[in-house]
């Protein structure tokens, strides 16, 4: 026996105890939920998890009401899309970094995927399609097509529900300052020079 090797207690030597519990830890690791699952009772059905708590809500979308049952956890963005079936507002990073699930809450512009639908219960909710009258687009989308402002689109209808606030905000008295009140939107195409073209257009009502 070394040095390192202690006399065994009861029949087991550290070593053997402390490889047996290594065991028995990545056992109950490896179990995981298994284990948290466990019958409270012998014999017992296993504890399921509880349900996700729901709520009755009205989303007042350009105009319309909808009446919808969500779970509490649940996004705009994600009521929005799949509840409402408007996919025109777009989910790009879901953590609020790329602008691109922009839309306007009782006129102030909000990322969506940061926000939980019951939030808004009754509040006024535009998106990207509640701005045109009929065939008749509002002038920031003139103004986008007209000045070429996209290239894959994607970032589009974030961009444009954005400038649309921004020029109600009076943020557009120069290219700096569009540049500043829009840097929330992000656009991986890099159209950035034409969507600052854009928003001034539109600001200045050229595209009327
Ligand atoms: Fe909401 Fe990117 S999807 S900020
Ligand atoms: Fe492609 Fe903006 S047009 S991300």
């Amino acid at each position: 026996m070394s040095e390192n090797e202690e006399v065994p207690a009861a029949g087991h030597s550290r070593r053997g105890v402390l490889k047996a519990g290594g065991v028995a830890a990545t056992a109950l690791v490896s179990a995981g939920g298994v284990a948290k699952a466990a019958p409270a009772e012998p014999g017992g059905a296993a504890t399921a998890a509880p349900p996700a708590s729901t709520a009755d809500i009205t989303l007042r979308v350009n105009g319309t009401a909808h009446q919808v049952s969500v779970e509490c956890r649940v996004t705009l963005l994600d009521a929005l899309r799949e509840r409402v079936g408007l996919t025109g507002t777009k989910k790009g990073c879901d953590r609020g970094e790329c602008g691109a699930c922009t839309v306007l809450v009782e006129g102030r512009r909000v990322t969506s995927c940061l926000t939980l639908a019951v939030m808004e219960d009754g509040r006024e909710i535009t998106t990207i399609e509640g701005l045109a009258h009929g065939d008749r687009l509002h002038p920031v989308q003139e103004a986008f097509i007209r000045r070429d402002a996209f290239q894959c689109g994607f970032c589009t209808s974030g961009q444009i529900m954005s400038a649309v606030a921004c020029i109600d905000e009076g943020h557009t008295g120069s290219e700096a300052e569009i540049r500043e009140w829009m840097s929330g939107n992000l656009c991986r195409c890099s159209c950035y020079p034409n969507i600052v073209e854009a928003v001034r257009d539109a600001a200045k009502g050229v595209a009327r």
